[in-house]
């Protein structure tokens, strides 16, 4: 797939303000700071369209993102931010978890994992939580620019035991650096898409 446009719609605090043209959406999902904007803004060609920061915790919306006028990127709040309240934080789950389970138009999430560290508690929750609610999943696992291709096949062979990834479930190694992975991803997110147009 080839993304020819890219344009910001919302950032929607509450469903009332979620788009209603019926077009598929894509999520991204991941701990805080773990490159979910970077990694949007690789796959569009754009340097800060999705805002990145090195503050973590700052996206506390929905970010829409439409994409060739077929679909919408989706951006959600980080979770496993320490430094917000805990009720926050709880305010933050319900809203991510009631989107993930309501939302129709829902094609696909890709959750961003970062090569460096064994899954968190977190991590695993949200792959669970996905496949228990059926939504296909791309398990992507981003910053590898920061490890050598040794120490790559090493983590990625880490991260999947800890996610308890199946053979059948898709993964893809990234960076926002230099690009790698983009095209695995794209190919997924067309695959998902695609469905739509019969
Ligand atoms: P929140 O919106 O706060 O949850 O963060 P996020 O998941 O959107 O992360 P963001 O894309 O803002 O990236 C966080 C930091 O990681 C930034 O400083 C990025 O430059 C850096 N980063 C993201 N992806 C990569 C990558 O593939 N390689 C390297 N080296 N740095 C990255
Ligand atoms: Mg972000």
């Amino acid at each position: 797939m080839k993304i020819t446009s890219s344009e910001y719609i919302i950032s929607a605090v509450g469903p009332g303000q979620y788009p209603e043209d019926g077009l598929p959406e894509i999520a991204l999902a991941g701990r805080s700071n773990v490159g979910k904007s970077s990694l949007i803004n690789k796959l569009i060609n754009r340097k800060n369209l999705a805002r990145t920061s090195g503050q973590p915790g700052k996206t506390r919306a929905l970010n829409y993102y439409l994409i060739n006028q077929e679909f919408y990127f989706v951006d959600l709040p980080g979770y496993g931010f320490a430094k917000v309240s805990k009720e926050i934080r709880n305010e933050w789950a319900k809203f991510i978890e009631r989107y993930l389970e309501k939302r129709e138009v829902l094609k696909g999430v890709i959750h961003i994992i970062d090569i460096r560290h064994e899954p968190s508690k977190e991590d695993l929750m949200m792959h669970d939580w996905l496949l228990h609610l059926g939504i296909e999943v791309l398990t992507v696992i981003t910053k590898a620019d920061k490890l050598s291709r040794n120490q790559q096949g090493n983590m990625v062979k880490k991260i999947k035991q800890g996610l308890k990834l199946g053979t059948s479930e898709r993964y893809a190694v990234f960076s926002s650096e230099t690009g790698q992975g983009k095209e695995d991803v794209l190919a997924w997110v067309e695959e998902m898409c695609q469905g739509e147009k019969g």
